[in-house]
């Protein structure tokens, strides 16, 4: 959700930050702010992006600050409630990410106490419960402040008095860069990564003090040593390099994603053991990392026999796990708190634990019992593309294991498919959809998720309202909706699913619906009844649900280009949820 940013150290403090928050955004942007120590408090903040900051000469040079991009939970954005916060005297300021649930009572408290609040915001209360417990000693305070606090936080403090920072982390990421006479800390590696490439990880009740060359951790009223790992990271990565956005920028990573993530992992046979000695597997994950949980459904059953289940993250806390099976959580950000909690309600149980994230050192992988990473490199658009085509790489490459030699000969079509699904011209489907206002994505088996996820890209991006559904469900309902306004998305490759989806198409047709089919070239039928067809020739199913995806999130990005839509930032999202 938002991303927060501190440094200390001999920069000018305020390009630091206002550097940092730019690469932070992509972690919400309705607001941002920044705030400065050089004896006295300056704060500037407003609603909008940080790419509409101008210091307008209240903020003075120096060299201790903090800063904030926003993605509201508690209170509209604006300037108001945007971060970062003051208390009654204008000696503190906090950026926080995440949720203090006990906030109203401690409002309630602090204001009957006389303090004052100046926004609708649950962080505020840090603010000022710093002001109650400020004793003169930065850590000292801190610990006695997170010790009334509730709920998650990522927090940075700074104090007209101190010439350092303060930090505490609970269920929300926080890095810090130990660089040469600086810190830098932010809620994750991209805005450090240009400073220094070693970090610790704060964990879960860390409280962290630190200065331009100190350093101080605790954790559980004990001084912590934990030393800096060195991080590998590519600043190029993170760069838009001559693309119009970072989301199309992406998708031509996905054959180089896709590839590194299957030669990356490894330590399959311990994987394999685990699964195969297992009932079953559960996989639990969000949005588009479910949709590649279904997958996995699909081709592992069919494969290796083994039984999948799949959960929604947010719904699993509904459901009774049992110690017998595997439970696979996937989440690109390893960050997302739907995820986190089914984890741990996992674990409550019993149950095994494998993640599978794009994030080093995120937080579910401090919890599974077994990581596998997937090697996608950062993704700084919203929309999931190249982290999803990893994360099939990694789930392909297990059914492989499981399944035997047979599958794992499929897995060597794959990066072939994608290449050749770049080079398509998806203008005139880009012309179909962009004129409707409302989209049906249909797919069958396996493609029935390819079909969800297109839906998901769809609307995330251009805000067309557009819906997924299996091919045989069309008719139990959603054909109502069928009219000469609603086109309709369908994936129809070859195999198994193939008749039954052309049966589909010529029920649409019948009610001049128009369709933009997803097919092999050679399909002539398909040619015939669809109103245009996206051509991706066939090799096995591994490639064409790799190639189909790939070509679904290149019509939705072409879709939300024609319209004119912000991309990388679609509104109210942000790529990290780290809310429930
Ligand atoms: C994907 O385009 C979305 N931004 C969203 O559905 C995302 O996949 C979901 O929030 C889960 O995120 P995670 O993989 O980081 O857990």
């Amino acid at each position: 959700m938002c991303g927060i940013v501190g440094y200390t150290g001999w920069r000018d403090a305020e390009s630091v930050l206002v550097e940092g928050l730019k690469a932070l955004e992509y972690r919400g942007y309705d607001s941002y702010g920044l705030a400065i120590s050089d004896g006295a408090i300056s704060v500037v903040k407003d609603a909008g992006r940080i790419s509409d900051y101008r210091n307008n000469g209240n903020i003075p040079a120096g060299n201790v600050g903090i800063g904030h991009t926003r993605w509201a939970t508690h209170g509209v954005p604006s300037a108001k409630n945007a971060h970062p916060h003051t208390d009654c005297t204008g000696n503190f300021a906090i950026v926080h990410n995440g949720i203090i649930e006990n906030y109203a009572r401690l409002r309630a408290e602090l204001t009957s106490s006389g303090h004052v609040f100046a926004s609708d915001t649950d962080s505020e209360v840090i603010a000022h419960l710093f002001e109650e417990c400020y004793d003169g000693d930065m850590m000292h305070s801190l610990q006695e402040v997170v010790g009334r606090l509730e709920g998650s936080y990522a927090v940075l403090v700074i104090s007209s008095e101190d010439n350092a920072i303060a930090a505490a982390r609970n269920r929300s990421p926080l890095v810090i860069g130990v660089g040469d006479g600086e810190i830098i800390c932010a809620s994750d590696l991209v805005p450090i990564i240009n400073y220094t490439r070693e970090v610790i990880f704060l964990e879960d009740g860390d409280c962290a003090v630190f200065s331009e060359n100190t350093l101080r951790i605790v954790n559980g009223g004990s001084d912590i040593a934990r030393p800096p790992e060195f991080i590998a990271f590519d600043p190029e990565s993170a760069r838009k390099t001559g693309f119009d956005h970072y989301m199309i920028k992406e998708i031509f990573e996905e054959p180089e994603a896709f590839s590194r993530t299957l030669a990356s992992v490894q330590d399959i046979d311990e994987i394999q053991k685990f699964i195969k000695r297992a009932e079953s597997v559960m996989v639990v994950a969000s949005g588009t990392s479910y949709h590649a949980g279904m997958i996995f459904r699909y081709l592992m059953e069919e494969f290796s026999g083994i039984p999948v289940r799949t959960e929604i993250a947010s719904e699993y806390r509904y459901v009774r796990p049992s110690p017998d099976e595997v439970v696979l959580v996937i989440s690109q950000s390893g960050e997302t708190a739907d995820a986190l909690t089914a984890l741990r309600r996992a674990k409550f149980y019993r149950c095994r634990t494998i993640a599978l994230t794009n994030t080093l050192g995120s937080s579910i992988t401090r919890e599974a019992d077994h990581v596998f990473y997937t090697m996608a490199g950062p993704e700084i658009s919203v929309a999931a593309t190249k982290s999803f085509i990893a994360q099939l790489a990694a789930l392909m490459k297990i059914v492989s294991f499981c399944g035997g030699r047979g599958c794992s000969l499929l897995l060597t079509d794959v990066k072939q498919s994608i290449e050749a699904v770049l080079q398509l011209d998806v203008a005139e489907a880009t012309a179909i959809c962009a004129r409707a206002s409302t989209l049906i994505s249909i797919g069958r088996g396996v493609f029935y998720p390819v079909a969800l996820e297109a839906a998901l890209k769809m609307k995330e991006i251009s805000y067309i309202h557009a819906e997924g559904y299996a091919g045989g469900e069309l008719k139990h309902g959603p054909i109502a909706l069928l009219s000469e306004e609603t086109p309709v998305i369908a994936f129809v490759p070859p195999g198994e699913t193939r008749n039954l989806m052309l049966a589909n198409l010529k029920e649409i047709a019948s009610r001049r619906a128009p369709i933009v089919a997803f097919a092999d070239p050679d399909d002539v039928d398909v040619a015939e009844i669809a109103e245009v067809v996206i051509p991706i020739r066939h090799r096995n199913v591994f490639a064409d649900v790799a190639a189909y995806t790939v070509a679904a999130q290149m019509l939705s990005y072409e879709v939300a280009k024609r319209l004119g839509r912000d991309i990388d930032k679609p509104r109210n999202l942000a790529k990290s949820v780290t809310v429930e």
